[in-house]
């Protein structure tokens, strides 16, 4: 049998005997595309050549790109495991053309390598082409039918509608009629009885697409339209295991080469086997075989599980995962961490990243599964008392989405486990709340942007000139090429873009530059730079009256200079630590500044005071020796030959640019400002050291200017210390014998206190009154602090049996509370000093408060209630 590792090289061969340049597959992870938060095809890595943005070095290109569609326009994630041919991540193997070949060959070539190389017998594909679309005034797509007549029979060649045969990639961006080609792998009596034509497109498991042609002529528009591209392009996406499946004969992804080692290994582990048949137990296993993947290599590539954005949607799949096998494989215990290293090392020739980073991976996927386990857990407990307590035989909406949103519940374990017990969930209700949270973080995080207005077509400049010059320059004159209304939170603001920029754009954990913007003497702040794609775009708050005017572009000089300081620091404390605590120390997060810098980095421990000292001491020898600092461009290659440390999860080009101090210290890839040599930093100051997530650590520091303010403010607070203590000989004995004689006294007011509150209690014993059959105690006392008057009402019970007690103190104008009952009182009498105290004693006096039943205490605002406050607990007994 030929292997999926033969066949995705021959993939990749192919296109290389046709002109194609195999070029590397970009991270899973994206950055700087504000409509996506993952690779979910493999053209994202190509968007900006496709909108004339950029020029493509190469014409032609090939690769197999990593993809993950569980967000967005493309999201599969409630298939996967369920049938054996979705996934989450999925490898992407595809063919480019920017403006070179289009339909012609891109036809041919794909029938010549299914045919010829991978030899599918010819009766078992089909071909869809678009049929036209009035709506969108688009015509039928009778080129690439035309194309296809040369190459299978016309009765295979079958018209689809926009929705299959029109590619976009998401609500706006590049665009095209596509033609997608299916195998129909039935047995020759399934064939026998229905046409395989009837079943394209129709969710038959055995009639499968495997491979998109998008002929990229259009890009959407927010405002809906389609705007003709520059070029015409070729953009082509074959799913890998789908092809592997074919190849290897098999009925279902998951029983190919792909995944069988992942499966052996999740059965060796939970004593199961997988059947392949449709019940829960194989829908499990094919759901851990495909989320490992997505979350070993999305984690990989720098996103770790969270709460918010890219990161909560790894932490859906694993919870996913979890849920599966926990319910269906009957596996208590953290799984997921524990396959990772057979897919690890299944890849290590194809994505090396997983196997390079395979303990750190692991920690952190083994953190997350024990956190979510305790989570599910305590979830189901919760389940149960719904059970209980379930009204009608419904368990409400609102519980349902409880448990979803708070205990990571999917709504069909709900219904699953409801189900078992003769239960229904209220699914309309939990839909609507769920609608409703949607809508709220849509509101919270949307950001609405208007399309462009271009000012000059091509930019006015060369294609691929570049557009950041500001490495070398600080000001400059230039021209807005095109800018845009756009809109968070309400607020309304402007993206320009201009031919040339000196404005460095936020990247590399470097903040974008700031600055100023002058337009015939109108002058526009610019409040921040940022990337989209390859673009820079500079925000401001309004646009200058002039748009076409030149522009005088002025960045925040010392602004910058502040920041680059922080990031030559970054880079001399990066070298530091892997020489200080070992070489598996990698960058996991950046955040650099005028202000500070902040470095998350991968190692499994809290730093020692005497690591850190150690690290602090290596980077200032370091800026003591002044080594001057060498940018250099160099081809990838020899870049990391030379030792150069590069990012996992980072999109490097063919030539990178090297930052080096010392080639025996620090040689970084980086596109990032720096100083000019290392004595410009003047000193580093490590601030703090903390836990960012499993496995990763974080350093918080200062350097130059920030890291003498930092150290000013220290020594002024010493200084005000010791003018305190009237400037003692010996600072730290001063303070030990401060805090001895403070903890002497604090026993003497204790001791004192005590008796007095003996004398008080005794005083308050004389007062009691007999209420419906309770003794009941109302007073304003003196006491010096609110535990004290706790105390009291608490010690009463010492002395009494059945009783009520509202104790209130007036302390330095504060209103203070307590109310003790009795657990004899609580019972007979049905009262709650928890709930007198929050529904009535708080309110009363403008405060807040709470406690259990037999005790509670209120503090407040207004103390000429106190009186009142006696009165109302006297009138509830
Ligand atoms: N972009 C197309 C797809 O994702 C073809 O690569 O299907």
């Amino acid at each position: 049998m030929i292997t999926s590792a033969a066949i995705r090289q021959h993939f990749l061969d192919f296109f290389k005997s046709k002109g194609h340049v195999i070029v590397p597959s970009a991270p899973i992870v994206l950055k700087n595309d504000p409509t996506l938060k993952f690779t979910n095809a493999g053209m994202n890595q190509f968007k900006d050549f496709f909108l004339g943005n950029k020029q493509s070095p190469n014409k032609r290109v090939a690769d197999t790109q990593k993809c993950l569609r569980v967000s967005g326009k493309h999201n599969d994630l409630e298939e996967v495991g369920v049938d054996t041919y979705h996934h989450t991540m999925f490898e992407m193997l595809g063919n480019w053309s920017f403006g070179d070949y289009f339909k012609k060959e891109a036809i041919e070539w794909s029938w010549e390598l299914l045919t010829t190389v991978f030899q599918i017998p010819k009766d078992r594909l089909y071909v869809t082409i678009f049929e036209g679309d009035a709506k969108e005034n688009l015509p039928k797509d009778e080129e690439a039918a035309t194309e296809w007549k040369k190459w299978i029979a016309e009765d295979r060649i079958l018209l689809g509608k926009k929705k299959d045969n029109f590619w976009e990639m998401g609500d706006t961006g590049p665009c095209g009629p596509c033609t997608e080609i299916h195998v129909d792998c039935r047995s020759d009596e399934e064939r026998a009885q229905s046409d395989g034509a009837s079943h394209v497109n129709n969710d038959h498991p055995q009639v499968i697409e495997i491979w998109n042609n998008v002929f990229i002529q259009f890009n959407r528009l927010k405002n809906g339209t389609l705007e003709p591209l520059p070029a015409k392009h070729v953009d082509t996406g074959m799913g890998f295991e789908r092809l592997v499946r074919v190849i290897q004969g098999k009925q279902s992804n998951y029983d190919t080469d792909v995944f069988s080692e992942t499966i052996a290994a999740i059965g060796n582990i939970v004593n199961k086997k997988y059947d392949g048949s449709d019940s829960r137990q194989a829908i499990a296993f094919r759901v851990l075989a495909d989320h490992i993947r997505a979350i070993g290599f999305a984690i990989a590539d720098g996103q770790l599980p969270s709460n918010t954005e890219a990161g909560y949607v790894i932490r859906r799949i694993l919870r996913r995962a979890v849920r599966y096998y926990y319910s269906y494989l009957d596996y208590k215990q953290p799984l997921l961490h524990q396959i990772l290293p057979v897919v690890a090392h299944q890849f290590k020739d194809v994505f090396p990243e997983l196997q390079a980073q395979t303990d750190f991976v692991k920690k952190v996927i083994k953190e997350e599964e024990e956190a979510f386990l305790r989570t599910l857990e305590k979830g189901l407990k919760k389940v149960d008392e719904l059970i209980a307590t379930a009204a009608n035989g419904t368990i409400g909406g609102s519980a349902a989405f409880e448990l979803y949103d708070t205990f990571g519940f999917p709504i069909d374990l709900t219904e699953l486990i409801a189900r078992e017990n003769n239960l229904t969930v209220d699914r309309a209700a939990f839909d609507k709340e769920l609608l409703e949270q949607k809508n709220r973080s849509r509101a919270a995080t949307s950001l609405e942007t208007e399309d462009w207005v271009v000012l000059v077509k091509d930019g006015g400049k060369e294609n691929n000139s570049p557009s950041f010059v500001g490495y070398e320059m600080l000001e400059l004159q230039t021209k807005v090429q095109k800018y845009r209304k756009i809109k968070a939170k309400g607020k309304e603001s402007f993206q320009l873009v201009f031919n040339t920029t000196p404005f460095y754009a936020e990247s590399g954990g470097q903040v974008g530059d700031t600055g100023i913007l002058s337009f015939d003497g109108e002058m526009v702040p610019v409040t921040d730079t940022k990337k989209e794609n390859d673009l820079i775009v500079h925000f401001t708050d309004t646009l200058p009256v002039n748009i076409t005017a030149p522009v005088d572009a002025k960045v925040d000089v010392e602004r910058r200079k502040h920041t680059a300081i922080h990031h030559s620091a970054t880079h001399l404390l990066h070298a530091a630590l892997r020489r200080v605590l070992g070489t598996h120390v990698a960058q996991k997060g950046s955040l650099v500044n005028d202000e500070y810098l902040r470095f998350d980095f991968s190692h499994f421990a809290k730093m020692t005071d005497e690591e850190i000292s150690k690290v602090e001491m290596m980077v200032n020898e370091k800026i003591r020796e002044n080594i001057p600092v060498v940018i250099k461009e160099l081809p990838k290659e020899e870049a990391l030959q030379l030792g150069a440390m590069a990012l996992f999860g980072e999109k490097y080009s063919d030539v990178v640019r090297v930052v080096i101090m010392d080639p025996n210290y620090s040689i970084e890839l980086c596109g990032g400002t720096h100083v000019g040599s290392t004595g410009e930093l003047g000193l580093l100051r490590i601030k703090q050291e903390t836990a960012v997530a499993a496995g990763v650590r974080r350093i918080e520091a200062v350097c130059g200017l920030a890291a003498e303010k930092y150290i000013d403010e220290q020594i002024n607070d010493l200084k005000q210390v010791k003018q305190s203590l009237k400037n003692p000989k010996e600072l730290s004995k001063a303070v030990d014998q401060l805090l001895a004689e403070n903890s002497e006294l604090k026993k003497k007011l204790e001791h004192l206190e005590n008796r007095m509150l003996v004398g008080v209690r005794n005083e308050l014993l004389q007062k009691d009154q007999i209420i419906n059959g309770v003794t009941y105690i109302g007073e304003i006392v003196e006491v010096g602090n609110a535990d004290a008057l706790k105390k009291l009402a608490f010690d009463l019970k010492n002395n009494l049996n059945d009783y009520v007690a509202v104790l209130c103190a007036n302390i330095g104008g504060k209103p203070f509370v307590a109310v003790g009952i009795s657990d004899t009182v609580v019972a007979a009498k049905q009262l709650d000093a928890g709930k007198i105290i929050k529904e009535h004693i708080a309110p009363l006096i403008k405060g807040g408060g709470g406690g259990q039943k037999n005790l509670a205490t209120a503090g407040g605002q207004d103390a000429s209630q106190l009186s009142a406050a006696i009165e109302k607990v006297k009138g509830l007994l």
